[in-house]
């Protein structure tokens, strides 16, 4: 098993990672955790495969457990089921010291760490990812969050989890598109702060692709220690001068556009992939990545089989449009993190022309 440890003062924790964590995630709890009842956060599509496992080890370690179940789909990170989450939550009279654990991929954890960071002000939040895309990004750092209907995560606040037990054994039922979507945010990791990792990734191609354990749980452990680093460094994404936490929106600023603009139809990472196409274009034009190293990026996300090309016919002024609803936009300038190398970020603004440019040039032709 490997350990990773996010160091921020007095909300230091641990991601553990390894196969059949699910089982040992109860005494896990209990080395930090005094509570006598816990209650799991989960959807229909995960719930039936883990809920019970999950709850059988909460048990066996000493706590009373509970299961609370919503419809799988980014449509639950909506105020209504928050809001049928705390009823649920005041029925069982969930007290200020029992933790919520969330068991399942990026919208679970996103939706089960904004309940947790609400209620009575804030209960301990115990992350149980299931997806690669969780296990390597959004159950590391804190970050929780709602959907509104202008924008995606617009409603939100920081909550660090106090536990995050990532079972790699949960990736075996994973579908391959949403496994492939989440390896997009480990090249992110990659470009955006350790060029030898996308080396590593280049090398390790084919033990990735078919998900061997020892090669899966070296990536999980190197994008987490990745993460954990930025996240210590800046953990609410407020630096200025210099890019912090920020770095991780590489590919994001225009991803979440082509996410809105393509009607939610792609898989985040589809969307990451796509964007960092577009922002690596608009590096190698305005920043100073060379056009070297983006064929290098771009020719792992086609061996990942990524989405690297907009589809023909994409309607490039809506997507620029869109990133005016984006957090990340700062006084109606959209704002982007931009490698300047392998390994290296720097903050730009491009004006839109420059970015419509970009889009074009990353459409099929
Ligand atoms: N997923 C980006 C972040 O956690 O900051």
């Amino acid at each position: 098993m490997h350990i990773v440890h996010v160091d921020l003062p007095g909300r230091a924790y641990a991601i553990h990672i390894g196969a059949g964590l699910v089982n040992r995630a109860g005494a896990l709890l209990a080395e930090r955790c005094s509570a006598e009842r816990a209650t799991i956060i989960t959807d229909d599509n995960v719930g039936p495969l883990y809920g019970d496992p999950l709850a059988e080890s909460i048990e066996l370690a000493g706590f009373e457990a509970t299961i609370l179940g919503v419809p799988a789909g980014d449509a639950s990170k909506s105020l209504e089921i928050a809001g049928q989450l705390y009823d649920e939550l005041a029925d069982g009279r969930h007290a200020r010291d029992e933790p919520i654990i969330a068991l399942g991929g990026g919208m679970v954890g996103d939706l089960a760490g904004f309940v947790a960071a609400t209620w009575h002000r804030g209960v301990p939040f115990v992350q149980v990812p299931t997806t690669l895309e969780a296990d390597i990004d959004a159950a590391v750092g804190g970050k929780t969050a709602l959907n509104h209907a202008v924008g995606k995560n617009l409603i939100g606040a920081f909550h660090q989890p106090v536990l995050v037990c990532t079972d790699i054994a949960c990736l075996e039922t994973l579908a391959d598109r949403d496994y492939r979507a989440g390896l997009a945010e480990s090249v992110k990791h990659a470009v955006v702060a350790d060029a030898e990792f996308l080396a590593w990734q280049e090398r390790n191609l084919d033990a990735i692709l078919s998900r061997q354990p020892d090669v899966l749980a070296e990536l999980i452990r190197r994008n987490c220690a990745i993460k954990a680093a930025i996240v210590a460094s800046d953990e609410r994404e407020t630096s200025c001068a210099i890019v912090g936490r920020a770095a991780l929106n590489f590919g994001h600023t225009i991803g979440h556009a082509i996410e809105a603009a393509c009607g939610y139809e792609l898989r985040h990472g589809e969307a990451v992939a796509l964007g960092m196409m577009v922002e690596m274009d608009l590096a190698v034009r305005l920043s100073a990545l060379g056009d070297v190293e983006r064929r290098r990026v771009e020719e792992l996300l086609a061996r990942l089989q990524l989405p690297h090309q907009l589809p023909k016919g994409t309607d490039t002024a809506d997507i620029v449009a869109r990133l005016d609803a984006d957090k990340k936009v700062t006084g109606g300038t959209p704002r982007f993190v931009l490698p300047a190398g392998l390994g290296e970020v720097r903050w730009s603004s491009p004006p839109s022309p420059d970015i419509l440019d970009s889009l074009a040039r990353v459409i099929t032709p």
